[in-house]
């Protein structure tokens, strides 16, 4: 049988007639109503001709891509039964599938395939069932994950086990990203010739250099134009995301977890299940992929209002004083903050990041009474509480280290992984060290009203079993939100080497990055926001002069930067100007007033004629408000630049734009500003912002002016 998904305006057809493996024959634009015939025809319209010198039945490109099926690539499945005799090793290499069923229902299919018995040998001995579930959401969405059971007589060594889908031959152009800390998810693009691309995470996290999305799409696609199909893997350890194309004319895009050799060995009836490949294709750019990303995501994981935060961190380090914190609490809560998180340095002999890590519990000479005198201040200003942890750590110099040194994730040799940030991972897959950490957190949680935690994670694995530390982090996760049902966990690792599906799943906010320079955080934002809607994405008010980059900026600049995401603060305020204590007050009711709409709506990136002038910004679903941002990022190339163009609203609506003070304007180098800003604002159509635009105020370079538009 042919199976048709459909679902906002996507299609996603699926040849499983027979018993070879299915192909998908299409993953794009919207076909229609097909019934069997239709479908027929239609896959019969697909196969290829038969070349010369190539195998002697059209080559199809089978979702599980293997070389028994004439796929020269890279195979979708790949391992080996322990002690096979040689003779035979390569009928195992190549794995042979067949179908044996498939279960449609809706918009979920599941397929079951086994291994074709070798012709020498036992039948049974190198049995493999291999799974696939594939599922459309109803923003057509497709995830696939597979999983593959041992059902031979020895010991199955797992290679590779990768997700695919094929992308048609116009996709010739690839985006993915890379970066480096405190700079991550930045974009490279190039072209997709005769080969594989491929971007392996070896940290045990994703990493500051995650490939994140993998895009294949038309040559010059944008984030309004072009059609493209974007993949990302929901997984938070090692992996590896490629892009294939061969000779023949087919391309692919795969991922999967990265496995080490030896590393996923299943005795027999063991079963490894792969982690999701997040897929969808869009007609429309990036803003198009990120629409129908972003509401896959709000419906799997809906979450509360956004309270606006303070983190102590570059506020105080780990200088923990109760008096400076009070008052950085009491100036919190006057200018709105709903949040106090108190960040790194509360535990028992944490001075510095050389220590302590490993031992989850209240430094008392710090904390004399535990932090209740704090929490009961934070609660008393109408905040709630939270806490920073890194539970997956130790250091060398922590109690739980010196009672327990084989408790270290290592590779098993003699001597201790090389140190990262001073620090050792803690192997959670040890059951004795998972008790420890979850009795240590547990009691905390039972102990103190915190209602968040800031779960960090400070350094890549370099050694012991990444896909084992992955699974257990997550059992770990998963269990104090069991105990603990409203807690609410915010995952961040060294910034943002941990921004991921996977990790989301079972957290409400992700840390993109460690730094608060506006400017580097509004590429970060503008990337990041591609695949996760921005109230998941943390984003805070620094200093005048950022810590990591040392560059200063206007607090208009700080404040347009960080209202477009799940707000927060991380300055110490209490060294903050009343003038500059007002306009924060501005700025937080702005952003309680909007965040239902900044939260909700559709995120539009847009391209200006100008590379300098960026402008980003959220439209409500229903159309009838948006904000938006005109940020500077260098000096504009012209003096008298082009009118900005507003896309994504409604053309037939009416809209009356109007520019938004915080605190200040940004600063401008003009003899007179166009004639709609001394009016205060202007009415224009959706179709005339879209079409034509407005002209702008002459920013100067590394400012943004925020502007909120409603319908009249
Ligand atoms: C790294 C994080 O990214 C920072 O925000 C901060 O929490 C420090 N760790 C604390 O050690």
């Amino acid at each position: 049988m042919i199976h048709h998904l459909r679902a906002a305006g996507t299609s996603f057809v699926l040849d499983a007639r027979g018993t070879a493996v299915p192909a998908v024959i299409h993953f794009g634009a919207d076909l229609g109503e097909l019934d069997q015939h239709a479908l027929q025809n239609l896959a019969e319209a697909q196969r290829p001709a038969i070349g010369p010198s190539s195998i002697d039945s059209p080559l199809t490109q089978r979702i599980v891509p293997l070389m028994a099926d004439g796929w020269s690539g890279r195979p979708g499945l790949a391992g080996y039964h322990e002690g096979t005799p040689i003779s035979t090793l390569g009928v195992q290499h190549t794995a042979s599938l067949r179908l044996r069923e498939t279960r449609h229902a809706g918009l979920n299919l599941s397929l079951v395939l086994e291994t074709i018995p070798p012709v020498v040998g036992e039948p049974d001995a190198t049995a493999l069932v291999a799974e696939i579930d594939i599922e459309m959401s109803a923003q057509g969405v497709v995830r696939q994950r597979l999983s593959v059971r041992n059902e031979g007589s020895s010991v199955y060594s797992l290679a590779s086990l990768d997700a695919t889908l094929p992308v048609p031959a116009r996709a010739r152009e690839l985006l993915d990203f890379t970066g480096r800390w405190p700079r991550e998810r930045q974009p490279q693009r190039h072209d997709l010739g005769v080969g594989t691309w491929t971007r392996d995470s070896r940290h045990g996290r994703p990493g500051h250099d995650a490939a994140f999305l993998l895009v294949a799409g038309t040559p010059g696609f944008g984030f309004r134009h072009g059609e493209i199909w974007g993949s990302h893997l929901a997984w938070s350890g090692d992996q590896r995301l490629w892009a294939e194309a061969s000779a023949t004319g087919h391309s692919l895009v795969g991922a999967g977890e990265l496995i080490e050799p030896g590393e996923v060995r299943l005795a027999t009836g063991e079963t490894y299940r792969s982690p999701w490949l997040v897929s969808a294709w869009s007609a429309n750019g990036l803003d198009g992929l990120a629409e129908r990303l972003h509401g896959f995501l709000r419906s799997k994981r809906p979450l509360g209002e956004r309270k606006l935060m303070l983190n102590t961190w570059e506020a105080v380090y780990f200088d923990h004083d109760l008096a400076k914190l009070t008052r950085l609490a009491e100036t919190a809560a006057s200018v709105g903050v709903e949040r106090f998180v108190l960040d790194d340095g509360w535990m028992t002999g944490r001075t510095d990041d050389r220590r302590a890590l490993g031992d989850w519990v209240v430094d008392a000479s710090k904390w004399p009474d535990g932090l209740h005198t704090l929490i009961e201040r934070v609660h008393g200003l109408g905040m709630d509480f939270g806490l920073w942890v890194e539970p997956e750590m130790v250091s060398v110099d922590s109690d739980v280290f010196r009672a327990h040194p084989e408790w270290v994730l290592s590779a098993g040799n003699a001597e201790l992984p090389q140190s990262w940030r001073f620090q050792q991972a803690l192997d959670l897959s040890n059951p004795e060290a998972f008790a420890h950490v979850l009795g240590q957190l547990s009691a905390l949680l039972d102990e103190y009203p915190i209602a968040y935690l800031k779960w960090d994670q400070n350094r890549d694995l370099l050694g012991g079993s990444a896909h084992r530390q992955t699974l257990a982090c997550y059992r770990l996760m998963d269990a104090l939100r069991a105990q603990h049902p409203t807690l609410e966990i915010e995952s961040c690792s060294s910034g943002g080497a941990r921004v991921d599906l996977g990790v989301l799943e079972r957290t409400d906010r992700v840390w993109p990055s460690d730094t608060n320079d506006s400017l580097e955080r509004q590429s970060i934002y503008r990337y990041t926001a591609g695949l996760v809607p921005p109230e998941f994405l943390g984003v805070h008010l620094g200093a005048p002069t950022a810590h990591t980059t040392g560059r200063s900026h206007e607090l208009s600049f700080r404040l347009a930067t960080a209202l477009f995401g799940h707000a927060g603060i991380e300055w110490d305020l209490t060294t903050a100007s009343e003038t500059e204590l007002d306009a924060i007050r501005v700025w937080a009711s702005l952003y309680r007033e909007q965040r239902a709409l900044l939260h909700s709506g559709v995120l539009v990136r847009a391209d200006d004629v100008d590379p300098a002038r960026q402008l980003h910004g959220i439209v409500a679903a229903d159309a009838m408000a948006a904000i938006f941002s005109i940020v500077t990022v260098a000096a504009t190339r012209d003096s008298a630049v082009a009118p900005v163009r507003f896309p994504g609203l409604h053309p037939d609506l009416v809209y009356r734009v109007r520019a938004v003070k915080l605190g200040e304007w940004p600063r401008v180098l003009q003899d007179a500003p166009p004639p709609w800003w001394v009016h205060g604002g202007v009415t224009l159509s959706g179709r005339v912002l879209g079409e034509l635009g407005l002209t702008m105020p002459l920013l100067l370079p590394e400012q943004a002016l925020v502007l909120h538009l409603a319908a009249v």
